[in-house]
């Protein structure tokens, strides 16, 4: 009997994979054209890459196209208006993102003649463009070979070389195998075989191992179980805060809105009035911290979790009979909140006040 020894890991075996199973996805060009020669338009890579970071493909594709036929060109988008880049962004989540999206546009339009840099360097020059961003732009839209980092490409490189160092501090160890494994032909292929194989054949839990490209060289499958990889360091618990938001509703059916400072947690985009969001809750998280003395009635909490902490809003509605005057915000009718740039976590407090108000309440 012959016992069947791994197989040195090569790129050959994925980029076979991804030439037959690669997803098509509305910024890519199909697998080989890069290493042909033909471009695809970094625009479109920079603002898919941008979107994708923390969200899934299948959130991602309607704001990809919204942005395209809104904004064709980087120079488009430079010329926007930030509260409409803003509005558009809603519902994505890290605004942040947006934010640095429009001054990364304004730094091509005026300091690179409208024409993205071609190197991770000059990448990374740009505002808003980190390691990641900066990796999967020069491999995928300039054909660079440039090691590309994401959740998905950790899973997959620690489960082929069995690495058992917990992330964060495996991440040196995993880029430096994935530098070596990128081969100089097809980087951007290869970048986004990665990804793809982490998406749909080497998930989290019940990876389908048969389909595997990589079935007769992953360590993992091999002497131990995929599942267990990657390590992680145990997680801090989440910390709770609370918060009140007030959702007053006029008799031509208005609500208040005003806008958050431009800096910090979901800076700059549109809320509904709420109180502090604190450690504890209190008399400064209740009703008490309403805008306006009025009927208000409880309408149940609305939980949402952020990076860093998960918050608990109670929702308290008004019936008010006309516009309160605020120098704070605006009265905006409830038919028009669509256009408004109102973060998930605010579309659903409205929607816990007033119900239908929006289509889905996603977390
Ligand atoms: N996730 C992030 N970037 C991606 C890409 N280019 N293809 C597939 N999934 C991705």
């Amino acid at each position: 009997m012959t016992i069947k020894t791994l197989d040195t890991p090569s790129a050959k075996p994925l980029l076979d994979w991804y030439d037959r199973h690669h997803r098509d996805l509305p910024w890519r060009i199909s697998p080989g054209m890069a290493a042909r020669g033909v471009q695809p338009d970094p625009y479109h890579v920079w603002l898919s890459e941008v979107m994708l970071q923390q969200t899934t493909v299948q959130a991602v594709k309607p704001y990809f196209e919204k942005f395209l036929q809104r904004w064709p060109d980087v120079t488009d988008l430079a010329a926007a208006e930030t509260e409409a880049v803003m509005a558009a962004w809603a519902g994505l989540g890290y605004y942040a993102r947006a934010r640095n999206l429009k001054k990364c546009a304004e730094a091509v339009a005026t300091e690179h003649g409208g024409v993205f840099p071609d190197t991770e360097e000059g990448l990374k020059s740009l505002p808003g463009i980190g390691d990641y961003t900066a990796a999967a732009v020069a491999a995928i839209a300039f054909n660079r070979p440039a090691a590309v980092m994401d959740g998905n490409v950790e899973r997959v490189i620690s489960r082929l070389y069995a690495i058992d160092a917990p992330l964060p501090a495996a991440k040196p160890l995993m880029k430096e195998k994935v530098a070596q494994l990128t081969p100089a032909a097809r980087p951007g292929d290869f970048a986004q075989a990665m990804m793809d194989l982490g998406a749909t054949i080497c998930t989290p839990k019940r990876p389908a191992c048969s389909l595997c490209p990589f079935r007769d060289a992953c360590q993992a499958l091999k002497l131990s179980d995929p599942e267990l990889f990657p390590v992680k360091a145990a997680k801090k618990e989440k910390p709770v805060r609370y918060g009140a938001a007030f959702i007053a509703v006029t008799g031509e059916g208005e609500i208040l809105l005003r806008r958050r400072a431009d800096s910090g947690l979901l800076g700059g985009m549109t809320e509904v009035p709420t109180s502090a969001w604190t450690a504890r809750l209190d008399g400064e998280t209740s009703v008490s911290a309403a805008p306006f003395e009025a009927a208000w009635q409880a309408c149940g909490t609305v939980i949402h979790v952020f990076t860093h902490f998960e918050l608990r809003l109670s929702i308290w509605r008004a019936a008010i009979a006309g516009q309160v005057a605020r120098d704070d915000g605006w009265w905006e009718p409830v038919t028009n909140l669509e256009a408004q740039a109102l973060p998930t976590i605010m579309k659903k407090a409205i929607a816990a006040a007033i119900p239908l108000t929006f289509k889905t309440s996603k977390g």
